[in-house]
């Protein structure tokens, strides 16, 4: 294995490298935006990014609002992201697998890699092989496929946030559309089923919705139409960047909270939906879910689904006291968590106290 790494100085981070094995086609950057609260957690995403600065400004923008994310978790862990330039669909093979658990090890346990868009659990697995820095392991191993504690930590917003809204967290009734039923979305939309909610659902796979739809009795629309579903609450699990102005203008719903990562494409579109009267639960609290799932793998005691279930089921009150706090300071929630994890790092005396708590 040829592996190359070059490390990259960019300022308000820790470490950036560049990796690269040119006999495997691999060309990646993994990105600590922080380990003040402890080893930088993220997952590795493949994507065919149209360049080497926009993987590596993806590495860059995902590392740091998983700092944000871990510091609302209360996970002892900060924000890392590997990011890799090639299609998702491409088969990986276990020399592909390694070079890139290599290049983990290149940051000697400063950075825990994870799953995202392109790896799969087994992916890990493999990369598994070559360093102990993986989490989401499957089987016996780890946590497996995080996507269940995802969109239980989702459902957990989305109740919390009638309760803001209406004073009861009831979802008998509520009309609820959600974009993209994948892994989370789909598991999103069954778990609403069994809670008594209307549903709307979409996918550009629209085979595979259509399934989902007739499992849940939810109405099927196109991808174009779901944006102006008239609703209670709207739910992005799809894509990131899905709330831009254009599109916060033809929201015809009381809240927005999903599991999609980056909806806003900036802090400003928040206040847009502010303006609009819709309620935004931050996509990085609703979503915590899979962190919180995969950091229990570090637990010294092991991974303990019950202990992981309670923690994700604890984002209602996380969501609750930002709200609360928007309201207090009308601000939009998004700059209200900005501040909760302002918050958090100021209780961080000591990192290797929050080092110790992962094994
Ligand atoms: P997935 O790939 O299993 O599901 C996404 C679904 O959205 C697919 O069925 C896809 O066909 C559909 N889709 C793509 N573009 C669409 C469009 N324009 N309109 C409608 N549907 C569209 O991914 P997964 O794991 O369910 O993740 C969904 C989102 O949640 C992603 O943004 C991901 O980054 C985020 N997320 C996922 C976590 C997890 O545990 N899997 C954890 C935290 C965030």
């Amino acid at each position: 294995m040829q592996l190359k790494i070059d490390w990259i100085a960019v300022n308000g981070y820790e470490r950036v490298l560049r990796f690269e094995e040119p006999r495997l086609g691999l060309i990646g950057f993994i990105a600590i935006h922080s380990t003040q609260k402890g080893p930088a957690l993220g997952g590795i995403r493949i994507c065919p990014y149209a360049s080497e600065e926009l993987a590596l400004k993806d590495a860059l923008n995902l590392s740091a609002a998983m700092t944000i994310k871990c510091a609302l978790a209360s996970v002892p862990f900060g924000g890392g992201k590997t990011t890799i330039i090639g299609s998702p669909k491409k088969e990986k093979s276990r020399e592909y697998l390694h070079a890139i658990g290599h290049a983990v090890n290149a940051l000697k346990g400063l950075y825990i890699c994870a799953e995202d868009s392109g790896i799969c659990t087994e992916d890990i697995a493999a990369i598994h092989e070559v360093t102990c820095h993986a989490v989401g392991l499957p089987g016996e191993k780890g946590s497996g496929n995080p996507a269940p504690f995802t969109a239980f930590g989702v459902l957990r917003a989305i109740k919390a946030t009638f309760a803001f809204l209406d004073g009861s967290d009831t979802l008998t009734g509520k009309h609820i559309a959600i974009q993209g039923v994948g892994a989370v979305g789909g598991h999103l939309a069954q778990f609403l089923f069994w809670e008594g909610a209307r549903l709307t659902i979409t996918d550009i796979d629209m085979e595979h919705a259509a399934k989902i739809s007739h499992q849940y009795g939810a109405l099927l629309v196109s991808p174009e139409q779901i944006i102006d579903t008239p609703c209670d609450l709207f739910a992005p699990c799809a894509l990131g960047g899905v709330l831009s102005a254009t599109h916060i203008e033809r929201l015809r719903c009381r809240a927005v909270v999903g599991a999609a990562n980056n909806q806003l494409p900036s802090i400003a579109e928040g206040d847009l939906l502010m303006r609009r009267s819709i309620l935004y639960g931050p996509d990085f609290v609703a979503n915590c879910g899979g962190v919180i799932n995969v950091s229990f793998e570090k637990n010294k005691k092991g991974y303990n689904a019950s202990a992981s279930w309670e923690f994700c089921s604890s984002i209602y009150d996380r969501m609750l006291a930002i709200y609360k706090l928007a309201q207090k300071e009308h601000i939009s929630p998004g700059r209200a968590a900005h501040v909760l994890a302002e918050k958090e790092f100021l209780n961080v005396e000591d990192p290797s106290n929050a080092l110790t708590q992962t094994s």
